[in-house]
């Protein structure tokens, strides 16, 4: 199969109307898309990600309107969150409605909805038909892609299509939270914090994180190198042709390869997807220069500790 690069969100709309899977980009991370509606179509997505079936979709509309063919009903919380943060990087989790296939929820009876706020996401969703089934567009265990170039790198002759985009601004993928339960959980951390969540519809939990999230019980993030996270004496634990991503500062008179990762977690949320996927092309082995985790920055050591399975030296 030749994949073909679309460079108007019209025509990428098109191929998913006909039913075909479409990667597309967000401003989280680049997303691999369906007719949530089309059953067949959203199989497609499983088979060309390698995803487990039991790891349910997120369903992307452009329109408030929509949310209703999605979601049964959007309890006060919802909406407020909805006021608060749609368009941008948050879903939150609803009862769903019948007419949504189980595939797609990988058989749950809630859906995750989102509303991206990239203008080429918003564009290409409002010409789609029905709501749009997609995870990030990385094969299943990768680090999400963040720039058109590196979703092709996983996906080239595997998709019919790709709407071309810029990189994403996020550079993590949306904050879940579900609005299911009697006091609402944040099911994955994102750029968007537990504390702005809060904010708008007080105090959230985050037990979801390990419990609840079907996706978050399947390997994640993982590039093609070991990556270890480091603290304290960051020099001494280095080996040979390795490379060291750099949060806080980089070591004095350090010699070796580094790639800087910015300042504070936006920064780092901007970068860390896209380093580790040009870093595994030429080393075997990721430090990343770690710290200590706090709201602003979970998100970001979520991905990390993922990546690195937890490893910290
Ligand atoms: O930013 C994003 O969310 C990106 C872009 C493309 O929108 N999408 C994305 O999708 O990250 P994916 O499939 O890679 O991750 C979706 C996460 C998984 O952890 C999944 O388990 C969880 O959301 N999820 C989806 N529907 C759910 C539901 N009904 N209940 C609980 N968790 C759900
Ligand atoms: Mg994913």
């Amino acid at each position: 199969m030749k994949t073909q690069r679309i460079h108007t969100p019209i025509k990428a709309a098109e191929l998913i109307n006909k039913g075909e899977v479409v990667a597309f980009p967000t401003e989280t991370v680049y997303g691999l898309g369906a007719d949530a509606f089309n059953e067949e179509a959203v199989r497609n997505i499983f088979k060309i990600k390698g995803r487990p079936g039991d790891n349910p979709l997120i369903v992307h509309v452009a329109r408030l309107e929509d949310i209703k063919r999605i979601a049964k009903e959007i309890p006060g919380k919802a909406m407020a969150l909805i006021d608060a943060f749609f368009p941008g990087p948050i879903t939150l989790v609803l009862k769903k409605r019948d007419e949504i296939p189980d595939i797609v929820t990988a058989g749950l009876t809630t859906v995750g909805v989102r509303m991206p706020r990239d203008p080429i996401a918003s564009a290409f969703l409002s010409a789609c038909n029905n709501p749009v089934a997609a995870p990030s567009a990385n094969l299943s265990g990768r680090p999400s892609p963040t720039t058109s170039e590196e979703t092709l790198r996983d996906l080239e002759g595997k998709v019919p299509a790709i709407l071309t985009g810029s990189r994403s601004n996020v550079g993590i993928e949306s904050t879940v939270i579900d609005l299911t339960v009697e006091s609402p959980q944040i099911l994955r951390p994102g750029h968007i914090t537990k504390e702005e969540v809060e904010a708008v519809i007080g105090p959230v939990g985050t037990a979801g994180v390990i419990n609840r999230s079907p996706g978050t019980r399947h390997t994640h993030y993982k590039p093609d190198a070991k990556v270890i996270l480091l603290k304290g004496d960051i020099k001494s634990k280095l080996t040979p042709g390795s490379v060291l991503f750099t949060t806080l500062s980089k070591p004095e008179d350090f010699e070796g390869d580094t790639i800087d990762l910015g300042k504070g977690p936006a920064e780092w949320e901007h970068n860390l997807f896209l380093a580790l996927r040009e870093a595994e092309k030429r080393y075997d082995t990721i430090y990343i220069e770690f710290f200590d985790i706090d709201e602003s920055n979970r998100g970001v050591a979520d991905r990390m500790l993922r990546a690195s399975g937890g490893e910290i030296r």
